[in-house]
């Protein structure tokens, strides 16, 4: 029995015919930020689907805070926890930022004042979003997108948080201002973090460990300070 938050064993997975999972194990502990690494096309995001029950698993079990969840649906998941931003954000363009952020607030019941507390704690973290709270969301620059979809994702009020590439196509300050971001929530409220992500210093910088997956499968994992050149030449280079 594992005392891991979240837990795939020999998880695999089908599309449209293909097998695309073959046997996925990997685990995020409570409070460790974890990295999935691997070249583009080998279940990265498929992997998250399955965990967020966007996607059937064939076989292979899933359990989060102990409890088997891959009959949950994915509104269940949610509830139990979980925290998605999906690849390419999925921000609502024609609704504001204040009205996106609201968004995040509907899955738990809380008063007003709390609603309010909790909005100011996503705005401390991205004081940007504060001052656009009046613009449309497809406006936002990538990077102020990305902040907006993990503000409403922490809004539901996550212990593990789940991003999918949140660096991809951002400039380069607001991707360290990202990563100062989430290692001052895994820091401060001890947040679990599962991080899809190709850009290898920003695993070494913000990870605690990290899954190289290549074809369906993890072919290495282990502490990012084992996350070597020599590694990523083997395992996550085209
Ligand atoms: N809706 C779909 N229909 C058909 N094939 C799909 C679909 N979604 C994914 N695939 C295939 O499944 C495989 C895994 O895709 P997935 O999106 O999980 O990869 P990824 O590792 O997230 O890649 P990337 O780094 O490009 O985001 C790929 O070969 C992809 O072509
Ligand atoms: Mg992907």
């Amino acid at each position: 029995m594992s005392s891991a938050l979240l837990q795939l064993n020999r998880v695999e997975a089908d599309i449209g015919g293909s097998r695309i999972l073959r046997g996925v194990t990997l685990e995020v502990n409570a409070g460790e930020v974890v990295c999935l690494m691997g070249r583009n096309g080998v279940g990265k995001t498929t992997t998250l689907r399955v965990i967020m029950g966007l996607r059937a698993l064939r076989t292979g079990e899933l359990t989060f805070n102990g409890q088997p969840i891959a009959g949950l649906a994915t509104a269940e998941r949610a509830h139990a926890g979980i925290g998605y931003v999906p690849q390419g954000r999925d921000i609502f363009p024609h609704l504001t930022v204040e009205e996106n952020l609201r968004v995040g607030l509907l899955l738990r019941k809380r008063t007003r004042t709390a609603a309010r507390d909790d909005l100011e704690r996503v705005y401390a973290l991205f004081p940007v979003l504060k001052a656009m709270l009046a613009r449309k969301g497809g406006v936002l620059s990538g990077g102020q997108q990305q902040q907006l979809a993990i503000g409403r994702a922490l809004l539901t009020q996550p212990k593990l948080l789940i991003l999918d590439e949140p660096t991809e196509g951002i400039q380069p300050s607001i991707i360290e201002e990202i990563g100062e971001t989430l290692k001052r929530l895994r820091l401060n409220g001890g947040l679990a973090i599962l991080l899809v992500e190709q850009y290898v210093d920003f695993c070494r910088g913000v990870g605690d460990r990290f899954y190289a997956m290549d074809r369906g499968a993890i072919t290495i994992s282990g502490p990012v300070s084992t996350l070597t050149d020599d590694v990523v030449r083997e395992h996550l280079q085209v």
